[in-house]
């Protein structure tokens, strides 16, 4: 069991959570909790508060040769477990998460810093995912195919792709590897997970309960703490058939680079640069809840957060009141505290980069509306921002903030609207509001993105297809389409088949 050597204000959470058996501070290979083979480790700290929670192995490339020999010699019997075999031990997983829901979001906000009921709200997203796939275990269905000639007959089967590696970040501990895992495991794939560094505990308890609910040694491992010896050992290992990423383009790209020695599959949900294109149709309460909402939530640290606000000429002054009205409104805090709706950012790094953002922005000619400086409360702590007439040349405009700042920029017609808006690399996830139903579908077509949230700021569910296009990822997340990213087809063609 880890040591727990903070006595501060995370201790009797850290206690509760321990008593409930959840804290769990080390690798899982072959169903068995291990160490790093030579003992290092790494510290996990709450980005609130800045206490030392804990340290977990400090892993490299040996453990996880270990951990993908075990999912291998596992793979056998697990894909020959039928699906609904398969699918009980999912929804008892399920079940035991949601058991454990309020305990597992404390740990969550402990480590990764979100308000509680974000954390709560992702713990039943995270577990969406393995209900779900506990019942599409059972709908990997082949196919017939009408034949050509007399004699032969033609079948599709679906079968797993093998050991998979799911490399998963900070921003979601529990539900970016529960959309990975679940599908994995009910298409009858193993997996060896490499969580983040920064965020490891939440990953750790769900894969304790995945132990109770019975799920076999060997079908889940996971390893931490060298993320490229982890990556390349992933990458180069000809066992593992599939790498599914989430996180930064600049690592997926490398992933991909590397993927291609062993021609492993690849799913990759990667940067976004999100506008949200508030149309002069638009209703004002609509479009400032959903705005504020895809901006602020997790501090702005999704994938999927409004990057650049696009307002339409007329509609812009009585918009921007009404939202900065709104930004005034969210309450920063450690996530823990009632009525805290803004966290701290993941750690000071993160801060930086704002800061770096929101500075490049003013020396172009943004007007500050709302916020601009960090939190009294501490280093990772930024105030919710809204800057003002912001143009395409400031770097905010290019890249993800991944922070509590949201530009507004300003645009005549829908046409600029759409061109602003596609001229990015990404294409994760675009909204806009608007009133007619019309205008809104010719713009949402037009939008080069993944997924479009109209008159919607958060869009994010277990049952839609989550992912992007352009160079925002490969492959689809969540709903019925997810789990065929871990089947192979196999076509087989039975001949001699004449009376
Ligand atoms: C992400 O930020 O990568 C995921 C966000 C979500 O699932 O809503």
């Amino acid at each position: 069991m880890a040591t727990i050597a903070s006595a501060g204000a995370s201790q009797a959470v850290l206690d509760k959570i321990n008593n409930a058996g959840l804290l769990r501070a080390k690798g899982l290979i072959s169903g068995e909790w291990v160490s790093a083979e030579d003992g290092r480790t790494l510290p996990v700290y709450n980005p609130a508060t800045g206490e030392f929670l804990t340290e977990v192995p400090l892993m490299g490339e040996r453990e996880t040769l270990s951990a993908i020999d075990s999912a291998h010699n596992a793979f056998k019997s697990w894909s020959k477990k039928t699906c609904s075999e398969r699918s009980k031990l999912l929804r008892r997983w399920y079940e035991l998460i949601l058991e454990k829901k309020e305990e597992i979001a404390q740990l969550m906000t402990l480590e990764q810093g979100k308000p509680l009921k974000e954390a709560l709200g992702e713990v039943s997203y995270g577990a969406g995912f393995i209900e779900l796939f506990a019942e599409e275990a059972k709908r990997t269905y082949g196919d017939i195919i009408p034949s050509p000639y007399p004699d032969r007959r033609l079948l599709v089967v679906k079968q797993p792709v093998g050991v998979v590696g799911t490399i998963t970040p900070w921003n979601f501990p529990l539900a970016m590897i529960t959309r990975k895992v679940a599908p994995a495991l009910a298409a009858g794939c193993t997996v060896v997970i490499k969580p983040a560094e920064l965020t490891p505990l939440t990953a750790l308890a769900a894969a304790e309960l995945s132990i109770q609910a019975g799920i076999p040694p060997g079908v889940i491992n996971v390893v931490m703490g060298d993320a490229p010896q982890i990556g390349a050992a992933l990458l180069e290992s000809t066992k593992v058939r599939k790498i599914s990423f989430t996180g930064s383009t600049q690592v997926g790209k490398k992933l991909m680079a590397g993927a291609a020695s062993t021609v492993k599959r690849l799913s990759l949900e990667l940067g976004g640069n999100a506008p949200c294109i508030i149309l002069d149709d638009a209703d004002i309460e609509v479009a400032v809840k959903g705005a504020l909402a895809s901006k602020y939530r997790n501090s702005g640290q999704t994938c999927v957060c409004a990057n650049r606000v696009l307002v339409q000429d007329g509609i812009y002054d009585k918009f921007a009141e009404a939202f900065i009205q709104a930004v005034s409104g969210l309450k920063v805090g450690n996530g823990l505290e009632e009525g805290v709706t803004q966290g701290p950012l993941i750690n000071e790094a993160a801060v930086k980069k704002v800061e770096q953002h929101v500075e490049d922005a003013l020396s172009k000619g943004a007007m500050l509306l709302a916020g601009g400086h960090r939190h009294r409360l501490g280093a990772a702590f930024y105030e919710p921002t809204v800057l003002g007439d912001a143009t395409e040349e400031m770097l905010i405009m290019k890249e993800e903030v991944f922070g509590p700042v949201a530009p507004l920029i300003r645009f005549k017609t829908d046409e600029d609207a759409i061109r602003i808006a596609n001229s990015t690399e990404a294409g994760l996830a675009a909204y806009l509001f608007s009133g007619s139903i019309s205008r809104a579908w010719r713009v949402a077509e037009a939008l080069e993105y993944g997924m479009v949230g109209w008159n919607e700021g958060v869009i994010s569910t277990e049952v839609a297809p989550f992912g992007g296009v352009k160079q925002s990822g490969l492959g689809r997340e969540g709903s019925k389409y997810g789990i065929d990213e871990y089947l192979e087809m196999k076509y087989i063609c039975i001949g001699n088949m004449l009376p």
